[in-house]
């Protein structure tokens, strides 16, 4: 399927992430199809700790968080992307009634949902393909149903500090006062964990980052050279972020719809931020954003968390 207010923002924002200084752009830009298929591959390698120490606690708490659904209520995931995790939450919580997938990639949306649908026949999929950085809204088949939110992954982290608390304030208001929101978030650790968490020796996160270039020229009428850029990943250790980065290997000028962009040897394209928490400053975040820390689960090293926000 093509979306072409998508492609049309996609080079916008790619052509205002280059005037700049420094250049920098969102990282919803990294998943198309082959994005998500990318960061699917990311979750299964060795040093890319996050997805698998979640699965592993969601799956021996699930009963705890099952517990506080109420009968009848709708799952709504934020970047569900495969809707692996959810699995975990459907198996242990049958009093759900609905499950609404939400996330920028609509061909992983439709693929993840197709798959839900056919596994679980006594739940309603409705999928909302969109941008969750833009006004969002339930679907109206929802409507009146209690509802519980679902973030995991840490995707919370790949906002700044600005809009993480803007994007849990939208949260409570689309779910409705009385709804809680089970959240994931890596914590934050050692420089060397966390590098070669973003820097497989394999290359897909390098391929990963790449394909925003590709991307870039695929839809958006660049002129990347791929072998004149390459991937760095850095732990911000004063901002609690890893930076992922492209840098330019030599002077060049990049073109895009006629117009052209110089970058200098070594200068970057930030494409990424991904932070990382500590229990105290999520507890702060959660509260400027209107939310209340409930349960919180730490697994052991590497460690990552799920929280359980409910209204204050
Ligand atoms: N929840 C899954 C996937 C995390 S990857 C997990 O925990 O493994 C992040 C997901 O968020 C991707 O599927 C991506 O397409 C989606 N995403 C990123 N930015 C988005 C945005 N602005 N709006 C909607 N979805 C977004
Ligand atoms: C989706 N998000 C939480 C991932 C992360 O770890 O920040 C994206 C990612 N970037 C590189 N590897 C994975």
């Amino acid at each position: 399927m093509q979306d072409t207010s998508i492609n049309a923002s996609f080079r916008d924002d790619l052509i205002e992430a280059l005037r700049r200084t420094p250049k920098s752009i969102s990282p919803k830009w990294f998943y198309d199809e082959r994005g998500s298929d990318l960061f699917e591959a990311i979750t299964a390698l060795p040093e890319y700790y996050p997805t698998r120490t979640e699965a592993t606690l969601l799956a021996r708490i699930a009963p705890e968080l099952a517990a506080g659904i109420p009968d009848g209520a709708a799952l709504v995931e934020f970047g569900s992307g495969a809707s692996a995790k959810t699995r975990i939450l459907l198996d242990a919580a049958p009093q759900l009634s609905a499950y609404v997938p939400m996330d920028i990639s609509v061909e992983a949306l439709d693929a993840a949902a197709r798959r839900i649908n056919a596994d679980y026949p006594a739940l309603e999929v409705w999928p909302v393909a969109g941008d969750f950085t833009h006004p969002i809204s339930l679907p109206d088949e929802v409507a009146g149903r209690p509802t519980v939110g679902f973030f995991p992954g840490s995707t919370i982290g790949n906002f700044g500090r600005d809009g993480a608390e803007v994007f849990l304030r939208t949260v409570r208001t689309l779910l409705g006062e009385r709804a809680s929101l089970i959240i994931g978030a890596d914590i934050v650790k050692d420089r060397a964990t966390l590098e070669r968490a973003y820097d497989d020796a394999a290359g897909v996160t390098a391929a990963f980052n790449l394909n925003l270039l590709e991307r870039a020229n695929r839809e958006a009428g660049a002129d990347f050279d791929l072998d004149a850029f390459a991937h760095r990943a850095v732990w911000n250790e004063a901002l609690e972020r890893i930076e992922m980065h492209l840098v330019s290997l030599k002077p060049q000028v990049v073109r895009i719809a006629g117009q052209a962009f110089l970058f200098g040897e070594g200068e970057t394209l930030h494409t990424e931020n991904s932070h990382k928490f500590t229990e105290a400053g999520f507890e702060a975040l959660a509260a400027a954003a209107g939310w209340r820390l409930g349960r919180s689960w730490i697994s052991p090293a590497p460690e990552f968390a799920v929280f359980v926000l409910n209204p204050p």
